[in-house]
């Protein structure tokens, strides 16, 4: 099989990922409840990764990193947890549903959005942003990269912009983590929010969010937190507190591992490496007949992920034919980013993504340009 959809999870993933996932499922253990040794073995374990996404993440205070299930799960605890009745939120127009779904729900409870337009490459020009705070305007939610689009928000000045106008800056890293660097100090974010099953290698059922130390959360989920027993009401204590109910050791622990490889290969590298794969995949597609590639053309602007449309195919007439003829895995559809097609001007049929991954060749490339050369004719 060759796999083209590693925005919408990746895979293979590291061995040691596996082997830990495996290794830990074996052992048993339930942090934070008792001081028995599988316990406290298991409080480590999620410490060990605490440890690790703080290093890639610019984190010093490990205590404010929280573990979800997914990024899903974080927006929302982020914008049901932070917000108020009568705020005002500034999103992108390249956000995930992930972002906006909340976002409509929390319209009943009298917190209204705006979107700030991207150009149909999906590029964000911070100049414009100016002009839509408002005086209630608490909070600025980006995505770093978008995932129909691959275009890459500028973060630093966004989170400036986010300061001058006193508002929390929330970032979703599902397209970036573990590939473009992220410094929680340099770039001013108050809410990261990452996945673990995407580029940070990780296992699904894992996912989590950083909040800087002094901004108040109310919990989404409250319970047994394993500290404070006695004491009926939810502990105001971090991590304990915003992690009721038991978590996903092996996944959380096998995500460690994840990261640690990450650190180990180091961001240029990996970066490195999925911009040659892209310069490869992006030349190919321009020679190919009826075929138009979405987002910015300079693969230096874009993460590992090129969505396209064709003049004569649905996208999913194409990934159909990949799929089946050839073993190769895409993704047809609106990747759950209506915002962003529309911004693209492809939300009548959608596209179809190619999606990278560092364990890629560009002999893996060249196999899906010629699947797609024999299905649309062509000169890859
Ligand atoms: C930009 C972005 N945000 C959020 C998500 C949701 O990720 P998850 O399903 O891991 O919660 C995705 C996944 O497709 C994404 O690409």
């Amino acid at each position: 099989m060759l796999y083209f959809d590693n925005a919408g999870t990746s895979w293979p993933k590291p061995e040691v990922v596996y082997q830990t996932q495996d290794r830990v499922s074996r052992q048993g253990g339930n942090p934070g409840r008792g001081v028995n040794q599988a316990s406290l073995q298991a409080s480590r374990l999620l410490f060990q990764t605490r440890e690790a996404l703080g290093q890639l993440f610019g984190i010093t205070h490990l205590e404010r990193i929280i573990f979800t299930q997914n990024i899903t799960e974080s927006i929302n605890v982020g914008l049901q947890g932070l917000l108020y009745p009568g705020d005002h939120i500034l999103i992108s127009s390249v956000e995930h549903n992930a972002v906006v779904r909340p976002l409509e729900y929390l319209k009943e409870k009298g917190i209204s959005y705006s979107v700030i337009p991207c150009n149909p490459r999906g590029e964000l020009d911070p100049a414009t942003l100016g002009f839509y705070f408002r005086p209630n305007t608490r909070l600025l939610c980006c995505t770093h990269a978008s995932n129909v689009l691959g275009s890459i928000l500028p973060l630093n000045e966004l989170g400036l912009i986010a300061k001058q106008h006193n508002c929390i800056f929330m970032v979703d890293t599902a397209q970036t983590a573990g590939v473009l660097p992220l410094d929680v100090e340099e770039q001013q974010i108050d809410f990261l929010a990452f996945t673990g099953h995407k580029s940070l290698m990780g296992p699904q059922g894992v996912g989590g969010f950083y909040l800087k130390q002094g901004i108040n959360l109310r919990p989404l989920i409250y319970g047994g937190t394993g500290v404070h027993s006695l004491d009926l009401r939810q502990p105001a204590i971090w991590p304990e507190g915003m992690e009721s109910g038991t978590r996903n050791v092996p996944a959380i622990s096998a995500l460690g591992t994840g990261v640690e490889y990450i650190l180990q290969q180091g961001l240029e590298k990996i970066r490195q490496h999925e911009i040659a794969l892209m310069s490869v995949l992006l030349e190919g597609l321009k020679n190919l007949p009826g075929v138009r590639i979405l987002g910015p053309e300079d693969p230096a602007s874009r993460v590992g992920l090129v969505s396209c449309i064709f003049e004569e195919y649905t996208p999913e007439e194409i990934s159909f034919e990949l799929d089946q003829s050839y073993n190769i895995i895409t993704r047809a559809g609106l990747h759950c980013a209506p915002l962003a097609h529309r911004t693209a001007g492809t939300i009548e049929r959608g596209a179809l993504r190619f999606s990278l991954s560092y364990f890629q060749t560009e002999s893996d490339i060249h196999a899906l340009l010629s699947a797609l050369k024999t299905i649309l004719g062509g000169t890859a």
